[in-house]
């Protein structure tokens, strides 16, 4: 491109100062990185800018390419991050590792108009907002394609949600496109959670002042490549980012969903038990044996799919032993259980209360244990 004719960002003559860092997370966007650079160019100019690709270690390559590209343009940098996951820690990766005064955060696979950049930065330079944020339902914003009618709907539960949780009003409070000062975006990264992608929503909710939002009505377009990754996990991430926000604190989130699991595992034994003597006509102790065996099988399904998602057994082996180690802390737990209540229990406290207090003693055992043995690393 022509240095003369390329309309550049900077708006004093020093046009090589880096102003914005546009943060792309990525998993999986190989071939929509080097078009995407060219639009953002176009966008923006020449100079001025810089992409910081953080990439999860995409099995397609991303991250080779990525470098392929910072190799002749030194405007692209690359984060390669081995073992670790998620688009809103990937932004908080981009926050750290900038000299930008501003960063923008947006998604790589060009759902995200990067000529919406440059009013953006000018609103937030202008301090006319502490953060602007490219909105999907703002008025005058459009849509291409909601893949799914389900997930225009849950978008807005979870905006309606998020609002109510958490104080703060916008239109789009799960937007993966915004732009704030990278020193404010800085401060806050100690409160934030970092978890799933609502990263957005998570900086607006750390910060103490309330911070400006302005929102920019956006054309969210159709994908260029590769597919979505959040469809699936979008709303456990969601539930589980406002729970770790709003009580995380008092008990964390992962114990939380194993103790729901295992209350919901509760209904599950109940229900086998009653099938297998009612129904079934067995006896009583066989019955509570399937039972049993049953709940924590049901039980082990469940915390692998929804409290360990993110280190989820996957190959045939791999869950056939973790079911099996499974039960063996379940055991463990049971023994700490039953020892707890009846010391309790023979001391002389109502039997409700042992009985409780020996659940939650082993619920913290079967916790610990599995957390380290069963999905542990
Ligand atoms: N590094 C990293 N790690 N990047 C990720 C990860 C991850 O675990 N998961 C997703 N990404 C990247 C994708 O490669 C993409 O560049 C961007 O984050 C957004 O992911 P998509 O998979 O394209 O999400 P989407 O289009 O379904 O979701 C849209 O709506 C969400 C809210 O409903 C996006 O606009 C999201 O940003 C938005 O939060
Ligand atoms: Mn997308």
């Amino acid at each position: 491109m022509n240095p003369e004719t390329q309309p550049s960002m900077a708006s004093t003559s020093a046009a090589t100062v880096l102003e914005l860092a546009i943060i792309l997370p990525t998993l999986n966007e190989r071939d929509n990185l080097a078009p995407l650079v060219e639009r953002i160019e176009g966008a923006l100019g020449r100079s001025g800018w810089e992409v910081l690709i953080v990439d999860d270690n995409s099995a397609d390559g991303t991250s080779d390419e990525a470098r392929r590209l910072s190799l002749s343009d030194p405007r692209v940098r690359v984060i390669q991050r081995i073992g670790r996951r998620g688009l809103s820690s990937a932004a908080i990766e981009g926050f750290c590792a900038t000299a930008a005064p501003y960063v923008a955060v947006m998604d790589a696979d060009h759902q995200h108009d990067p000529k919406l950049l440059v009013e953006m930065l000018a609103a937030v330079k202008s301090g006319e907002a502490d953060v602007a944020v490219a909105s999907r339902f703002a008025e005058g914003a459009s849509m291409a394609e909601w893949n799914r009618p389900d997930r225009e709907k849950l978008s807005s539960v979870a905006n309606t949600l998020a609002r109510k949780l958490t104080g703060v009003d916008l239109s789009d409070p799960m937007s993966g496109f915004f732009l704030l000062r990278s020193a404010t975006a800085r401060e806050l990264v100690p409160g934030l959670s970092g978890i799933g992608f609502k990263i957005l929503l998570d900086l607006l909710a750390t910060s103490e002042t309330p911070l400006k939002v302005k929102d920019f009505p956006m054309n969210f377009s159709a994908r260029r490549s590769g597919e979505s990754k959040l469809d699936r996990a979008i709303a456990l991430d969601f539930l589980a980012g406002l729970y770790d926000k709003s009580f995380g604190r008092v008990i964390p989130t992962r114990f939380a969903l194993f103790g729901t699991v295992g209350v919901i595992g509760v209904g599950v034994h109940m229900a086998i038990l009653y099938a297998f003597m009612l129904v079934g006509g067995a006896n009583f102790s066989w019955s509570q044996a399937v039972a049993t065996f049953g709940a924590m099988t049901f039980n082990f399904w469940l915390n692998n799919f929804l409290t360990y998602r993110d280190r989820r057994l996957k190959e045939a082996n791999k869950v056939f032993w973790g079911w099996v180690s499974f039960i063996a802390a379940c055991s463990i737990g049971a023994f700490a259980n039953v020892a707890v209540a009846t010391t309790l229990h023979d001391r002389g406290l109502p039997t409700v209360v042992a009985a409780l207090v020996g659940i939650g003693i082993g619920s913290v055992w079967n916790y610990a244990l599995s957390s380290r043995f069963v999905w542990g690393r």
